[in-house]
């Protein structure tokens, strides 16, 4: 009696659960997350981004989204992007020698480091400190080399550093960063703690 009464609740809760699936539909738009047709994307319009900020010097620095994140650009980049071979307005106010000038952030020693100084291509293979490996990371403990020059790794700022647009963002970020010190909420100092918790 028991064990019959039991099968029957089982039989009902299994229809009931179908019922209920059968009665959800997932269509192609609620997988998207802009709510748009995902088989057919060619009505999907990108959203109408505008890039309104302020001229570069009536601009206000903005939080960096973690410690040592490249800080946003906060300033508007109108005709300053893209940046090309012999075209690279950025370094007109952010080279050291004249960003203080001009009241913008130096470019930091970092970007004037080369951290791969002694990685070379040998007839297809990684040689790093003499020894053939796997990959650039398998040696732990960033040995570099400071530059009189800016490194040419470092030429395509907008690779890095993003102005920003007035967007509602498709998921919410819920990440809060931490920092060490409150200073480095406006400021780097990844040179001086590359090597932090590796040595
Ligand atoms: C005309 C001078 C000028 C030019 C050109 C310029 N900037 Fe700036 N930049 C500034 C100033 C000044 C600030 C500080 C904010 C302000 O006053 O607008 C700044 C702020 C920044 C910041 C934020 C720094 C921080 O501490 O948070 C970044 C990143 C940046 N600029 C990147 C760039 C990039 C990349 C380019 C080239 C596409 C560029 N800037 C071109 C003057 C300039
Ligand atoms: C490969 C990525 C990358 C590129 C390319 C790059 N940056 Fe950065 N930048 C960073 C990161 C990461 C930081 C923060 C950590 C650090 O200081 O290195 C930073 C920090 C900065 C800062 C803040 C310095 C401070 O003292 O707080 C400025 C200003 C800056 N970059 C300007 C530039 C400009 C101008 C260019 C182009 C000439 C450029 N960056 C190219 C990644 C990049």
């Amino acid at each position: 009696m028991i064990k019959k009464g039991i099968l029957s609740v089982i039989a009902i809760s299994c229809l009931a659960i179908s019922a209920y699936a059968a009665d959800k539909v997932i269509t192609p738009e609620s997988l998207s997350l802009r709510k748009t047709d995902i088989v057919d994307e060619s009505k999907a319009a990108p959203v109408d981004a505008k890039f309104d900020a302020k001229a570069p010097g009536q601009a206000k620095t903005l939080e960096r989204s973690y410690e040592n994140a490249p800080p946003l650009i906060p300033h508007s980049v109108d005709g300053l992007v893209p940046i090309t071979i012999k075209n690279n307005q950025c370094l007109g106010c952010h080279m050291p020698d004249v960003a203080k000038g001009v009241g913008a952030t130096p470019i930091p020693e970092s970007h004037f480091t080369d951290f791969r100084p002694k990685t070379e291509l040998k007839d297809g293979k990684i040689v790093k400190d003499g020894k053939v490996v796997a990959n650039t990371t398998d040696v732990t403990v960033a040995k570099f080399k400071k530059l009189k020059k800016l490194n040419p790794a470092r030429f395509n700022c907008t690779q890095c550093h993003v102005p920003q647009a007035n967007v509602k963002p498709l998921v919410k970020n819920n990440f809060k960063p931490e920092f060490s010190d409150e200073k480095l909420k406006h400021k780097s100092d990844l040179l001086k703690v590359i090597n932090e918790g590796v040595k």
